[in-house]
């Protein structure tokens, strides 16, 4: 069976889906769509752009995410993200920080489709891979369906292969990022009257979802899920994934010890790069939640990697903490 590349995302985090977060996603889930945390266009485009854009090939398929509203700063900026070897771009415009405030920006640009089809169309133009969105349900007041409507209907046409929706609308005056990701109610009811309404967009729906059965339900209804905060706060759930919604017997890794031992690999290698043991350390730290020592093993990594003398027995002395079990 051909499932849509975008049946299982993992989202775009800030200080969390760095190179390494996905490296150690990648080991556990073959068919997750992976991205990068957002990066800014301008800052990309300023200088050493290979600062922001550097990945491992093991990580694909991985998409890069940009922030930022200049059509020509964008198309140059997905140029340098295809050349990369990104294999899809995708344009946040669902952001609420404070740099929103300022407007065209992230969930701001929701108030401007006609410059949010702009960007779309000169990014679609300069590269060969797909060009998606990240956004909301609305904006403050501008909330309803009739307007979500209106706004994908504005944009469709512009080169968006796919949409996906963080299902809550964003509130600016008030709620700082972190409750704009709490406290608007989900409403994912509304993203699968959208992908009935524009059958022919891949719509993804994101927001809140973390169980199977969840999953499951929503996948009825849209082309695929995104997952967000459950992936870095339990990241062993991605060891099921290729097996309960891809039908794939894969070879994927469901032993920790096992993932661990894989990353711990990389991770020799990225130190003695000069990576710094703590960049390393912080995706490993929820690996073992919910199995005995979880607490110890976390404390550990964040007393011993932080150190200036640690190294990469650091990391795997955190190992006495932990038992092997079944999963
Ligand atoms: C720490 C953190 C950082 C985030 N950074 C980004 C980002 O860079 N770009 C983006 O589009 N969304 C970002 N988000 C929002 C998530 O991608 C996602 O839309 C949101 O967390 C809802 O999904 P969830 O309920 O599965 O976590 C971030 C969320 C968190 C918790």
């Amino acid at each position: 069976m051909t499932h849509s590349p975008w049946r299982f995302c993992v989202a775009p985090m800030m200080q969390y889906t760095d190179r390494h977060f996905r490296y150690l996603a990648r080991i556990m889930s073959q068919r997750a769509r992976l991205y990068t945390e957002m990066i800014v266009c301008e800052a990309l485009l300023r200088g050493r752009p290979e600062r922001f854009l550097a990945h491992s090939d093991f990580e694909q398929p991985v998409a890069l995410q940009l922030g930022g509203c200049d059509p020509k700063k964008l198309s140059t900026a997905a140029k340098l993200g295809e050349q990369a070897g990104f294999c899809e771009i995708n344009l946040n415009l669902g952001c609420p920080s404070s740099r929103v405030k300022s407007g065209r920006f992230g969930v701001a640009l929701m108030g401007e489709p006609q410059l949010v089809a702009d960007c779309l169309t000169e990014m679609s133009s300069a590269v060969n891979i797909p060009i998606t969105i990240k956004t909301r349900i609305g904006i403050a007041q501008n909330d309803s369906y009739e307007e979500l409507f209106k706004f994908v209907e504005a944009i469709d046409g512009s080169g968006t292969k796919a949409i996906i929706v963080h299902a809550r609308k964003a509130w600016l005056d008030g709620y700082s990022p972190r409750e704009n990701r709490e406290i608007p109610p989900l409403r994912h009811d509304l993203v699968h009257q959208l992908k009935h309404d524009f059958p022919h967009l891949t719509v993804v729906l994101n927001g809140g979802l973390s169980s199977k059965s969840e999953i499951n339900h929503h996948l009825q209804h849209v082309d695929g899920v995104m997952l967000g905060r459950a992936a870095y706060k339990t990241p062993f759930l991605l060891a099921t994934v290729d097996n309960a919604f891809f039908e794939s017997v894969t070879n994927n890794l469901v032993d920790r010890f096992d993932i661990f031992h894989q990353y711990i690999e990389y991770a020799r290698v990225q130190i003695n790069a000069g990576t710094y043991p703590r960049h390393i350390a912080k995706p490993l730290h929820y690996l073992f939640r919910g199995q005995p020592g979880a607490r110890q093993w976390r404390r550990h990594l964040s007393e011993y990697c932080t150190r200036s003398n640690a190294g990469i027995d650091s990391l795997q002395s955190a190992l006495k903490w932990v038992e092997r079990t079944t999963p």
